[in-house]
């Protein structure tokens, strides 16, 4: 089971980012997110089957706090900042820092610059993401929630670098103490759970 996130600010695009990759149309009129939101779906990588859980969690400071306790031992996850939203990118680290407290040693985390659509009202250009995922040491990409193309590709890269740190025993269970390599003994018992089948190629189902 691989269990990853979505940090932002508030209305950077999370829940929407989620919604197309899951559903691979136009989001409808989507709420805002209260407190965590879970989506879980079963997909094909390679030759591996896994269980992603997708958790999209509130930009609201009003849920920081309990995000900040939200021990999950995530393998990985996505920062995501609005490239028209000054303050979004400014709160990146912020996130990141998040995200290292509720996430394994080591997991895997990728920088997105979502709204790429909204090309007319940027005011982080592309190169500033480029270099603080640099500064960071990892992944960036632009997004669009309405250019599935640029969702699944992040996905991919995403899933693709967790899978490749889980088989090389890189990720390491803080609470455990122990390599993190656990596969469902049972995937079939499960499926209640998945509530969404992604249309997309890896789909497994
Ligand atoms: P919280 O739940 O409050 O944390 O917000 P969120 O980050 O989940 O944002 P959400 O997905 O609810 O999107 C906020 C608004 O931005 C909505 O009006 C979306 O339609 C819009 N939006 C999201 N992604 C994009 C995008 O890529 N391009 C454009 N133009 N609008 C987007």
């Amino acid at each position: 089971i691989f269990p990853i996130i979505l940090l932002g600010d508030s209305g950077v695009g999370k829940t929407n980012i989620v919604y197309r990759y899951l559903n691979g149309e136009n989001p409808p009129i989507i709420e805002e997110t209260y407190g965590i939101k879970e989506n879980n779906t079963h997909l094909r990588v390679g030759n591996d089957q896994i269980l992603v859980k997708i958790l999209d969690a509130s930009g609201k400071q009003d849920y920081e706090s309990s995000i900040n306790q939200f021990d999950a031992n995530l393998l990985g996850g996505f920062i995501i900042y609005d490239i028209t939203q000054q303050n979004s990118f400014e709160n990146v680290d912020k996130w990141v820092k998040i995200f290292k407290n509720i996430s394994a040693e080591n997991a895997e985390l990728i920088l997105l610059g979502n709204k790429s659509d909204f090309d007319d009202y940027r005011v982080i250009e592309k190169e500033k993401g480029e270099n603080k995922a640099k500064d960071l040491n990892i992944s960036f990409y632009e997004t669009s929630a309405f250019d599935v193309d640029s969702i699944k590709i992040a996905f991919q890269d995403l899933l693709k670098k967790i899978l490749e740190k889980v088989k090389k025993k890189l990720i390491i269970d803080k609470n455990e103490e122990k390599i993190y390599t656990n596969t469902p003994e049972n995937v079939e018992s499960n499926e209640k759970i998945y509530t969404n089948e992604p249309e997309n190629d890896e789909s497994n189902e």
